[in-house]
């Protein structure tokens, strides 16, 4: 079997680790994932790795060079709910297959590699993103570890039943001498690539994001009994402010803002709606832009909160400046990828945004079909998949050569 036909199987088989039948729902800290790490780990192992975990949940495989500098390489295992099989699995498994073609030809570079599957970049089990690669850089601890998921188990309960150390985050940063830098191949997530008829693309820039959780809070009612007149109905307040989000962002240039998820309580037909917990994600690749947007977005609220009897109550989650790719490995990786690579902008966001904070950061994307992701149609060709490892390969070459 091709090095490609084995990653694109090996995506299969981590698609069948999922805690909601039928589809791919990945979180962080479940059995889904142990399962996924089960695998990984033994490829790790078979490529000549040695495997760790750490405290959040990483699993870390480390191929010795003959030098003491280290380059990481890595992308993530959790998954949003009903998945595609490459956002994040695709990556790791294509550093494995660089890992083993090197095993297999008995080459030792000058700089070991160690390849990192993180525990969590979507954020999908606390609403926070990046836990994984944000333990790497030390940037997770204190009150966030209370944070709970929809069950009630907080943060750290969870990464301690996942075998971890919640006291012993801290110890998860990386402390060892600065890295040669992280690089992480991902599918585009956008229509880019197949636009210009191009398997493989450098990345120059991932966009700046900021989460917030709003809860819009009315008064519930009997739906056949309260006249309309006098209702403080939550979902209508907003219904009004999904609509505006949409609209604002429709109306500027490189703003996208979102809201992914809804919660409607109580939640029965004969009920009128007391109140409603929603998402709000926004981003930019220009960080004023977003900040400006997020100022304007929750002033929305408010007034949407006056004009319907509804009080607000906003949490910022996360915020993320828009972080710049290496010009030192993205010159690298466009030689490796050769004449006409071009450089793509991620508008979705990567470990690389937290990485960024210990070490220079370079993204190689894989063209992916119609740029569909976070969709089970999440499609790639294998004949890119093997330009993605013969392009890592030669990058690894080339920063072996410096
Ligand atoms: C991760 O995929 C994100 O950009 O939300
Ligand atoms: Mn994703
Ligand atoms: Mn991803």
């Amino acid at each position: 079997m091709t090095p490609a036909a084995t990653v694109m199987e090996r995506c299969d088989v981590l698609a069948a680790c999922t805690e909601e039948p039928g589809r791919i729902t990945r979180p962080f800290a479940t059995e889904a994932l142990r399962c996924a790490q089960q695998h990984v780990s033994d490829w790790m192992r078979q490529a000549g790795m040695t495997v760790e975990r750490d405290n959040i949940g990483n699993l870390r495989g480390r191929y010795g060079g003959t030098g003491a500098s280290i380059l990481l390489i890595g992308s993530h295992l959790d998954s949003v709910r009903d998945a595609g099989r490459y956002d994040g699995p695709l990556g790791v498994m294509v550093a494995i297959a660089a890992v083993q073609r090197l095993s297999d030809a008995g080459t030792r570079l000058p700089f070991a590699l160690e390849v990192v599957a993180f525990a969590d970049e979507e954020g999908l089990r606390f609403g926070s993103t990046y836990l994984g690669s944000r333990a790497v850089a030390g940037k997770l601890g204190g009150d966030e570890l209370n944070r709970t998921d929809e069950a009630g188990i907080s943060m750290a309960q969870a990464i301690r039943e996942f075998g971890g150390d919640p006291e012993r985050i801290a110890g998860d940063r990386w402390t060892g001498e600065a890295p040669l830098g992280y690089v992480e191949v991902h599918i585009e997530q956008g229509p880019v690539l197949e636009s210009l008829g191009l398997p493989l693309g450098a990345v120059s820039a991932i966009a700046g994001q900021s989460r917030f959780v709003l809860t819009f809070t009315g008064e519930a009612g009997h739906a056949g009994t309260v006249p309309m007149a006098q209702r403080r109905d939550a979902l209508v307040g907003a219904a009004v402010f999904v609509q505006a989000v949409n609209d604002l962002a429709a109306g500027r240039p490189g703003l996208v803002a979102t809201v992914g998820q809804l919660n409607v309580r109580p939640g029965a037909a004969n009920v009128i709606p007391g109140e409603v917990t929603l998402s709000l994600d926004v981003r930019s690749p220009d960080d004023g832009e977003r900040q400006i947007a997020c100022k304007n977005l929750l002033e929305m609220a408010s007034e949407v909160g006056r004009d319907h009897g509804l009080k607000l109550n906003v949490e910022q989650i996360s915020e993320r400046a828009a972080v710049a790719c290496s010009t030192r490995i993205t010159a690298l990786l466009r030689r490796a990828i050769g004449e006409g690579a071009v450089e793509v902008a991620s508008g979705a966001g990567h470990d690389g945004v937290y990485m960024s904070e210990i070490t220079d950061v370079g993204m190689l994307f894989v063209r992916c079909k119609g740029g569909v992701s976070h969709n089970p149609a999440e499609s790639v060709a294998t004949e890119d998949v093997g330009a993605a490892i013969e392009v890592l390969g030669r990058f690894l070459e080339l920063l072996a050569e410096q």
